[in-house]
């Protein structure tokens, strides 16, 4: 039975980046987790922002399946998972990964790109990018309970959100 066929292309290469995340991350499900609810924030704002675009719909998968793979390395590393030694661990990891799954070079730019500035506000340079951003943010309000602090989560929002999805999504869950 061919699978890829079965299931069709889209979800076969997700699941293989899915599958790469969790040989490297191993029994460290919290870090798996996270990658999956920021794909699913990610796969939501793409629908509701009607994005077609086949290699922007990839990056956008890629990278947020991808996104905080520098930070095993940064601790290991540097005894800390701070935000700017994930951006320098990870985007060489990420590469590793999308050229084994022989992966298309500018995909693999842009979304080493977005990995390397995943914290950097001054780095979000595009709609791929600020999808991360948003979801990345979702899930961060969430496991960082700042939704406990309505008008933080408010400014956030403000300062953040561009994405009508985006916004709604967080005006839902946490400002409703
Ligand atoms: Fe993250």
């Amino acid at each position: 039975m061919n699978l890829t066929k079965l299931i069709g292309d889209d979800i076969m290469s997700r699941l293989k980046y899915i599958m790469e995340l969790k040989d490297y991350y191993g029994i460290d499900l919290k870090r798996i987790n996270h990658a999956l609810k920021v794909l699913s924030f990610a796969d939501r704002i793409v629908d509701g922002e009607n994005i077609t675009d086949e290699k922007i719909k990839k990056i956008v998968y890629i990278t947020a399946i991808l996104h905080d793979i520098g930070i095993k390395k940064a601790e290991e590393k540097y005894g800390s998972s701070s935000g700017r030694y994930q951006e320098i661990e990870g985007p060489a990891i990420a590469r590793e990964i999308m050229r084994k799954n022989n992966e298309d070079e500018g995909i693999i730019e842009r979304v080493c790109y977005i990995i390397g500035g995943h914290h950097t506000a001054s780095k979000n340079d595009g709609l791929d990018f600020q999808i991360i951003w948003e979801s990345d943010l979702l899930v961060n309000i969430e496991e960082d309970e700042l939704y406990k602090d309505r008008e933080k989560v408010s400014n956030i929002v403000e300062k953040n959100f561009k994405t009508k999805t985006g916004k709604n999504i967080a005006g839902d869950l946490f400002l409703s």
